[in-house]
Order: structure tokens, then sequence, then C-alpha cells
């Protein structure tokens, strides 16, 4: 196999500003420049074919690949015996596992030989609910050698909310661990899977259980597996699955405005190309440089910054099993310390709250080898900024703010590390091949000059935009292409400053981000109402110092019933119950009517105001079907 070449990396802003006009000039040839640095099977015979309406996008058609050769193979001649996957586990003095590329490939190629010898094979889906341990990475790494399409399920997720996802794509085969540790909690990671099957799971026809922490867990003969006993004798090398640049890469669900998460898909050829180009150029990585991005592999940014933009490009990836605050608030400067970070890339909420806990747990710690910090997930506030900068980059690292989505596969809009202008909460500019718009949010037309606000949207396709939410084409269509036509519609807003700098104001759509995770204020509402006393609620995002929002729930229950916090507890439990822990609320206030428009509407606007205490600002209430709710709405407030 060919060895490495990688994706060409800009090295000074004026390159940068070359390389984008390039990219926009001629997308096709500037993304077939980038792609030919891969190994392919065939060739593409057409760069990119594309239509919003419908919506299509097609890249690299016709040409073949396996997304793993490129991650694997084609380093082991170069880089071999050079670590591939830097493991941390949850306990400080634990075993540290070094993988090396060579390493790897072998596990890889062992669990994609296991996985077909239990009847899995191209277009298969395999649903994962692990946490962050080896055996999670290597087994997605299978899957896709295999051709299967994997679908990652964040194990904090509840039964319900497993089953639902597992269903949604009909998965043949749920992959897991039996526990899990994390912090001082050991967490039953398989009895979660147990119930899932329980409440119906009619495809699943194995469950291949990791022995991870050894504690006996509930064994079913007809489905359970363990890992070990199918992976362990298997021959080291897996030939690959030969896939299209158009064929499903993975599912991944996230929630929207309305309805059920849906399931984002992600195909081969764009994804590679554009994970990997961005990986390197915002990370600016070298050859040697130990990497580090402390996202689970269960969101968008594990799949494409801890897995496959960093293997794509050779580099060192780092993955923790644990948390920030375990055993103390200095655990990430002490990893970074430990392992001679480089590039360490994490979100606002975690940067809060270790600011939190006091710069003593930072300080001390020898942070001298980074050299680009990022943030990801939701808009960073000035203060975190700051002190991100001051305590963590000493005054002097570049800090890159990364906006992007589960939708675009890879980050958008972000500064290069150390090579583009920074400004704190701007994320800055887009990447090369990256077409962002303002849209009036009234008229639908561009806002071509600077300064402008409006609706964040993309003009143009780039090479890992979604193709379709599984199973429901149509919902994609809506849901990105309709907003704003001729466009892709991100359900952000955004200003843009003087000189061009993008910032996030944040989601214009029922969506919330509660410590950069995602949440659909319709589907906890449906989990709310799934408890027998309530009759009607409405969740909104509230300010949250640590969280970036919090979840405020107004909830009308039946007469009969207590307004206590004992049926806070009892609504808290049922939304763990139906989507997990992340979705809690934090907040729940009784009310006895919701503010509505005439045509039955709840005003989410009014709530959102009052849960942020900004009962001065409510305009006018009085064309309301029901003004007299909004007193009531704001002389409970909790
Ligand atoms: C939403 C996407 C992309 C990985 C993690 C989240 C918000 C993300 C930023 C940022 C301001 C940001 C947006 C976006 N967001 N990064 N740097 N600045 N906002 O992925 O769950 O798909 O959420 O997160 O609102 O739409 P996701």
């Amino acid at each position: 196999m060919q060895s490495v070449d990688l994706p060409k990396k800009i090295n000074s802003f004026r390159a940068y500003q070359d390389t984008y006009q390039r990219s926009v000039s001629d997308p096709e040839g500037f993304w077939a420049e980038q792609a030919e640095t891969f190994h392919w099977h065939q060739k593409w015979d057409r760069v990119l074919d594309w239509d919003f309406s419908k919506p299509k996008v097609e890249w690299f058609g016709g040409g073949t690949l396996n997304i793993t050769e490129n991650c694997l193979d084609r380093h082991l001649e170069s880089r071999g015996d050079q670590t591939a996957i830097l493991y941390e586990p949850n306990e400080p003095g634990g075993e540290v596992i070094n993988l090396t590329y060579r390493q790897l490939h072998a596990e890889v190629c062992k669990v994609g030989n296991a996985l077909r010898s239990l009847g899995i094979g191209k277009g298969d889906r395999i649903c994962f609910y692990m946490p962050m341990v080896p055996e999670l990475a290597i087994s997605v790494l299978a899957c896709a050698r295999i051709g299967a399409i994997h679908s990652v399920v964040f194990a904090g997720f509840s039964a319900q909310a497993l089953a639902d996802r597992v269903n949604d794509a009909n998965c043949k085969i749920i992959v897991c661990s039996d526990y899990n540790r994390r912090g001082n909690k050991n967490i039953p990671v398989k009895e979660v899977v147990d119930d899932a099957i329980a409440l119906g799971c009619p495809s699943v026809e194995i469950v291949l259980v990791h022995k991870n922490t050894g504690e006996t867990v509930a064994w079913n003969d007809k489905l359970d597996v363990w890992y070990h006993h199918r992976v362990d004798e298997q021959p080291l090398t897996c030939a690959p699955e030969v896939m299209n640049a158009e064929d499903v890469l993975f599912i991944l669900y996230t929630s929207g405005s309305t309805g059920k998460p849906k399931g984002v898909v992600h195909t081969c050829g764009g994804y590679m190309v554009y994970t990997a180009y961005s990986f390197l150029n915002v990370f600016q990585y070298e050859p040697g440089d130990v990497y580090w991005c402390t996202a689970d592999i269960g969101w968008i940014t594990g799949h494409s910054y801890i897995l496959y933009g960093p293997l794509l490009c050779g580099a060192t990836t780092l993955m923790f099993e644990g948390v920030p605050t375990y055993p103390d608030a200095s655990r990430f400067w002490q990893v970074c310390a430990k392992h001679r970070v480089n590039q360490f890339y994490t979100a606002p909420t975690a940067i809060r709250a270790l600011m939190a806990r006091g710069n003593k747990f930072v300080e001390g710690h020898d942070l001298s080898d980074l050299k680009v910090i990022g943030s990801v997930g939701e808009p960073i506030n000035e203060e975190a900024w700051e002190w991100y900068h001051e305590h963590v980059g000493k005054g002097k690292v570049p800090v890159v703010d990364t906006w992007w989505q589960t939708e675009t596969g890879g980050m958008m809009i972000s500064g290069l590390g150390g090579l583009s202008p920074q400004k704190p909460t701007f994320a800055g500019y887009p990447l090369p091949g990256i077409q962002m718009a303002l849209v009036d949010k009234n008229t639908g037309e561009e806002l071509m000059g600077n300064p402008e606000s409006g609706l964040l949207c993309v003009k143009f396709p780039w090479p890992s935009i979604l193709r379709t939410t599984w199973g429901d084409h149509e919902r994609c269509r809506t849901t990105y292409f309709t907003t704003v036509a001729g466009m892709y519609f991100t359900g952000d807003g955004a200003r843009r400053d003087a000189d061009g700098m993008y910032r996030i104001v944040g989601r214009v759509d029922d969506v919330i981000n509660v410590s950069g995770h995602r949440m659909g204020t319709a589907e906890v509402e449906n989990a709310i109402n799934e408890h027998e006393g309530v009759i009607e609620s409405a969740v909104v995002g509230y300010p949250h110092e640590i969280k970036g929002q919090g979840i405020y729930a107004y909830v009308i229950v039946a007469d009969n019933v207590a307004h206590d916090d004992a049926l806070r507890e009892e609504i808290i439990a049922m939304v763990r119950q139906e989507i997990g822990p992340i979705a809690k609320p934090d907040k729940i206030q009784f009310v006895s009517e919701l503010p509505k428009t005439r045509s039955g509407k709840i005003m989410r606007r009014i709530l959102r105001k009052v849960a942020a205490g900004e009962v001065d600002q409510l305009g006018d209430t009085s064309t309301l079907l029901n003004p007299e709710a909004v007193q009531e709405v704001i002389d409970g407030v909790v």
C-alpha cells in the first residue's frame, strides 16, 4: 500500500486566505487535490454532484475505498511502531495502554473477523453502547472495516433511549461492556442493554459483551456472546470491504426541535477527506505530537476528532476513560503534563466547571508542551475564554473556538491554531471550502455586508455534510433545506463583525444546549408528559453558570396531585428513564396555565424571558389568549 501522504497543511494566515479563495473559485479542483492524498481502490469519476432542493449531495462518486485502510494500513510502513491510541484510564494509577498503529491494525482486524463470523457484513447496523475503553475505538473501526454501519449511542442514555435508537436503525447487534467505571461511579452498562432488549428490540440477534470490570452480569444464552470468546483467536488480518464513496459509514442520533432524535447519516469518502483536512489544519498537527480531545466517542466530536481525523493523519490520539473532576479538578492538567499533550480540545462547560474550582488545580502542572487549545460544543463566554487562555494556555497558546455540528461532520468555522487572528467569543473564519452565509430571517435574503447578523447558513456543499436522516429523507429536507431556499440551515443565529469574523449567538430553534449536549425541548416535554399526574408541560433553556444552558420546565399537573418536591423528583425520574440523566430538568415550576397565542401555541419567548429573570422585557402580552397566565408564571418563578 502506498505510504502516507497527508493533505496539505496551511502554514500562514496569508496562505489560509489564498487557499480559501481557491476553494471557493474551484471547489471541485480543491477537494480533488485533498482527496488525491488518500488510498482509493478506484478513483472517482465525478468530484461533486449536488442539488440542495432534494437534497442530494455526492462527493467522489464512482470512487471506492475503505476508511480503515486510510486510518491504519497505510501508516504501517512509515509509523507502524508509533502510538496510535494512548489510553489513560479512570484511575490515575491505572494501566496506561499504548496501542501502536501495528497493534491497533491487528486488533481491528481481529474484531472485524469476529463480527464477520457472527454473520455481520456490509450494510448491517451495529449499535455500540460502551464506555470510553480501547475496545470501543477498536470495534467501531472494525465495523467500518467490514462495511457495516455504526450507530454509537452515548452510554449515559437510558434503556428507552437506547431501544429507540436500536429500533430506528434496525440494528442486528449491540456491542456493549459489562460495567463502566467513571469517576467514583460504577455503571451497570449491560443491565441497561438488557432493559432495552426487554422493552423490545426485535432486530437484535446478538449482544456482544466486552468484559471491562469483570463483575457478574445476567446472561441470556440466546443473545449474549462474550467479546473475548469471539475475538481472541481471530486472525490478525482482515480483508477490508471495498466501499463506494457514498456508502453509509455511520449513523449518529441527534436531537432536533421536534419529535424523536434523528439519525444523521455520514458517508465514507467525503467524511474521510474532510475530517482529516480539518484536523490537520485547525490543530496544526505535526508528526510526533500528542493530541487529546476530551469528548466521548458517543458524540460527533469523538467520532471525527478522537477517531477518524487523527488516525487518518497518523496522529497519536489520547483516549481518556474518566471525568475532569476525579479524583480532583486537576485531572485534565495532570494528564496533559504526564503525556506531554501538544493539542488539547475540550468543551466550555468543562472549562467553566474547572475554573469554578479555583486556579490552584491548574497551577503547578507542566503544560509547556501545549501548542494549541480548542473549544467546542457551545458558545464560549468571554470569562471562560480568558481563563482558558491565561491559565491553561499561559497567555501564549492559541485558542481555537471551533463551531460545527453533528450534521456538518467536521469543524466549519474556526481559527487555524496560531495562524489566525483570535478574538474571544468569536469562532472566526470559515475553513477552506466552507461557504457560510447570514440570512435575514424575515426576507430570506442573504446579508452581504459587514457587520451583519442573521440566520447561519451554508451555501455550497462540503465533503462531510450529512446526506440524509436515517429512514426519513423528507425529514432531512424539511429540517435543513427548506427554511432558507437553496441553502443548508444550521439552526443557529450568528453575527459577523466588520472584519468578517463569525460569532455564534446560539440556537434559534427549540433546541437547547446543556453542557454542550443538544436537547430538543419537545423531547424533554414528551418525557415529562409520560408522568401520569402531568397534563401539559413546556420546556425552555435558561442561562446556567456551568452548563451554559439549564433546563427549565413549566408543568401543569392534575388538581388532585400535590405540587411538591416529591412530585418534582418523580418527574425527574421519569425524564431519566425516558432519555437519561443529561436531560433532567434543573428547575420545575408548577403552573395552572401556560401563556398561549390565540391559535393555541405556547409562547416560549415569554417563558424563556421569565426563566432568565428578564421579566422587564416581555413586550406586549395583551394579545395573548390568556394574558393572566403571564403574571402567574412570573409570580411562581423558581
Ligand atoms: C450545536 C451543534 C460539534 C460538536 C459538538 C456539538 C453549538 C457547537 C459551537 C461553538 C458556539 C457551538 C451550536 C451548534 N455549537 N460548537 N464553537 N460556538 N456554538 O454538536 O450536538 O451537533 O450541536 O452546538 O449551537 O448548532 P451538536
